[in-house]
């Protein structure tokens, strides 16, 4: 068994239950198990901390900034070959080239407002659950 961080970021947790509803519906019949969920709005350190691979980056103020404008889900997944099923679940992380059914194909609105994130590697996963959920 594997665990991933998942986060439904703030535009779709603003935009309300239906798209939330519609998501998790979605990570559930993919055969992942809820192990963690919370709403949690981030605040500004940790966020630059979780993003720390990005803090060269031109678009990292904007990133930041986006991430903690609102309330995100916090979620932590377990199924096998969690970190690669929940990638491949979620799509390319600019919409217009995630591919068809994906979440950020069906929910992603720009490369910025891209719907979710998820662990990318084993590492990220556990340095992104312990900053968000302490461990
Ligand atoms: P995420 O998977 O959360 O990882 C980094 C985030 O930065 C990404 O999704 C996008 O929300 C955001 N982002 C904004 N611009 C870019 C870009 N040019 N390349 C990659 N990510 C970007």
């Amino acid at each position: 068994m594997q665990q991933t961080y998942f986060m439904i970021k703030p535009e779709i947790v603003a935009a309300g239950d239906q798209k939330i509803g519609a998501i998790l519906a979605m990570v559930n019949a993919a055969g992942f198990r809820i192990v963690d969920l919370a709403l949690r709005s981030l605040d500004r350190a940790p966020v630059e901390e979780f993003y720390t691979e990005h803090r060269d980056k031109p678009f990292f103020a904007d990133l930041v900034a986006y991430i903690v404008s609102g309330p995100v889900i916090a979620i932590r997944l377990e199924r096998d070959d969690a970190i690669r099923r929940l990638r491949e679940l979620i799509g390319a992380t600019d919409p217009r080239e995630a591919a068809a059914g994906t979440v950020r194909f069906l929910y992603g609105r720009s490369l910025q407002n891209n719907a979710v994130h998820a662990s990318a590697v084993a590492e990220d996963a556990e340095r992104e659950l312990q900053i968000v959920f302490g461990g």
